[in-house]
């Protein structure tokens, strides 16, 4: 093989070589001609990124651009660069060993931090005395080159596809960093409906809320198990492009069997360790972990999931302060504290998507066959979408059962949230997580409520009822429509969710039971 550099050049022909020769080593043992030609007149900027298509010309032309610059020895280039902010104080952006490791590409094929490009660029147009302006346009055209390149290595692919697209573009020099990574769990394959939510979410500033203009933060709140994470998952699945920095993800557990919410210090720490800061440039103090996870994020266009968040405590210190930044957060509770957040509350689908959600997940034929009783079991699952894939996945391990069996199980009210598990999962497991976070005066007005006949409450009958005055009766009405354990009709008049109801005429029961063991056991130690 021969490379031919035509018409010969004084600087960075040799460089170019080694890139040619690198980009052609998978033909080795084939002959094989390829010619470069390069521009014969010195152009006022060498190079223009937006060209590029690897990391190995992106590489060759910053070796361009400092020639361009009068070739700045590395020490002065470390100066020009400038330095950049840590945990530790100020680093190099520039420092030698990292500059010439890069220039002489050996990290290639991966493309240098973006950190790191940013400053060598803007290092060469100062080495040639150019207006600040012009640098930082000119660090902005690298920048979208870099990201265009950095997402065509399939950063947006999930799992397997992953820790290639991460390899390429992680970090070569000194500083870890986490640029362009991708944390998301995998989008389902079968996600159903959700358009309008979907648009709300892509469509950022709206006409009639002037607020999200500038909105970074978007709260998803709603009852457990109505699909909040699958639908922030399946909306930062496509949304990749638009926040090519990195898309990261993180459970904070206010909802988890056996495990306690994670608290923002320990948040902040999982986030910052997964952006590739070291564990010892990590500070201690709350503060300073949030400041340094901002200081990373400037500048950026990073998209995080806070998937289900207890308070607007455990997720303030997280949010980034770069409007380039979306956050998009879960919760069982109105977060109405989290200022500078747009909410979206989720209700349970239409019943045309809920049944399209059965159908999809049972097998659409299957479905097809037995179409009435899909629309009963969708209904009987009351629209609610983990319901529904459960009500799917137990007739998926009874192959037997017609889904007009399992309508008639699920008819029986008694049995009705038995009914609904599969393996290990249950729904009384997610509905016993919010209910056990209410307190118990709480959870005896809840019970009280839903012994009720009418579908419909205001304050007045549950006053009536709890014997207690309106204004109390109201007050425990809206706490429990903000955690979602009830819904709202209409002003002043709230419904229960059928299976929650289900659920706590379940507890009623248990109550009673645990009333009547304590009752007969003081009975036995009397007669003793
Ligand atoms: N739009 C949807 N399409 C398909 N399945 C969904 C959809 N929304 C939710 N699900 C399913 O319903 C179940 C509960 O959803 P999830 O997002 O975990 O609820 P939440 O986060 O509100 O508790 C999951 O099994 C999920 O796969
Ligand atoms: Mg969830």
């Amino acid at each position: 093989m021969f490379v031919v550099i035509e018409p010969p050049r004084r600087d960075g022909a040799e460089f170019l070589c080694l890139c040619v020769l690198i980009d052609m080593s998978g033909m080795a043992g084939t002959s094989c001609r390829r010619e470069i030609t390069m521009d014969a007149h010195e152009p006022d900027m060498p190079v223009s990124p937006e060209h590029l298509s690897s990391a190995t010309e992106f590489v060759a032309a910053l070796n361009r651009l400092r020639l361009w610059a009068g070739k700045p020895s590395l020490r002065r280039m470390r100066v020009l660069g400038g330095q950049t902010t840590t945990a530790h104080g100020a680093v190099d952006l520039l420092p030698p060993s990292t500059t010439s490791g890069i220039l002489n590409g050996e990290g290639l094929p991966r493309l240098p931090r973006m950190e790191f490009v940013e400053g060598f660029v803007a290092a060469c147009l100062r080495a040639r005395g150019q207006a600040t302006a012009e640098i930082e346009r000119e660090v902005v055209r690298w920048r979208e080159t870099w990201r265009r390149l950095a997402a065509s290595t399939n950063l947006g692919a999930p799992a397997a596809g992953r820790k290639e697209a991460e390899d390429g573009v992680m970090a070569v020099g000194a500083l870890g960093t986490g640029i362009g990574r991708n944390d998301l769990p995998g989008d389902l394959a079968d996600f159903t409906g959700r358009g309008a939510e979907l648009r709300w979410l892509f469509s950022g500033p709206s006409a009639d809320d002037g607020a999200r203009a500038a909105t970074t933060v978007a709260v998803i709140d709603g009852m457990a198990g109505v699909g909040k994470t699958a639908l922030v998952v399946h909306a930062a699945h496509r949304m990749v492009e638009r926040y090519p920095d990195g898309q990261l993800f993180l459970r904070l557990h206010a909802h988890s069997a056996g495990a306690q919410p994670v608290g923002p210090e320990f948040a902040l720490e999982t986030l910052l360790r997964a952006w590739g800061v070291h564990g010892d440039q990590i500070p201690e103090e709350l503060e300073a972990r949030a400041a340094l996870w901002r200081a990373q994020l400037a500048n950026r266009r990073v998209l995080t999931v806070l998937d289900d968040v207890s308070n607007a405590a455990q997720v303030r210190p997280l949010l980034p302060g770069s409007a380039g930044c979306l956050t998009l957060v879960t919760s069982r509770r109105r977060l109405v504290d989290l200022d500078a957040a747009s909410t979206l509350s989720l209700d349970v689908p239409p019943p045309g998507d809920a049944i399209a959600l059965f159908a999809r997940a049972l097998g659409n034929d299957r479905a097809a066959h037995e179409f009435v009783a899909v629309g009963d079991v969708v209904r009987l699952c009351g629209y609610l979408p983990l319901a529904i894939r459960l009500a799917a996945a137990r007739l998926q391990a009874r192959r037997a059962w017609s889904v007009a069996y399992l309508a008639e199980r699920l008819r029986n009210s008694g049995r009705r949230l038995d009914e609904l598990a599969a393996g290990d999962r249950r729904l009384t497991a997610a509905l016993a997580l919010s209910y056990e976070q209410l307190a118990p005066a709480v959870q005896r007005v809840f019970r009280l409520l839903c012994m009720l006949a009418e579908d419909d409450i205001d304050a007045r009958v549950l006053a009536t009822t709890a014997h207690c005055d309106i204004a109390e009766a109201e007050q425990v009405l809206e706490a429990l429509l903000d955690v979602h354990m009830l819904q709202q009709s209409s002003a002043g008049r709230y419904r229960v969710h059928e299976l929650l109801r289900l659920y706590a005429r379940l507890m009623v029961r248990e109550a009673e039971a645990e009333a009547e063991a304590e009752a007969e056991a003081e009975a036995c130690l009397r007669r003793g």
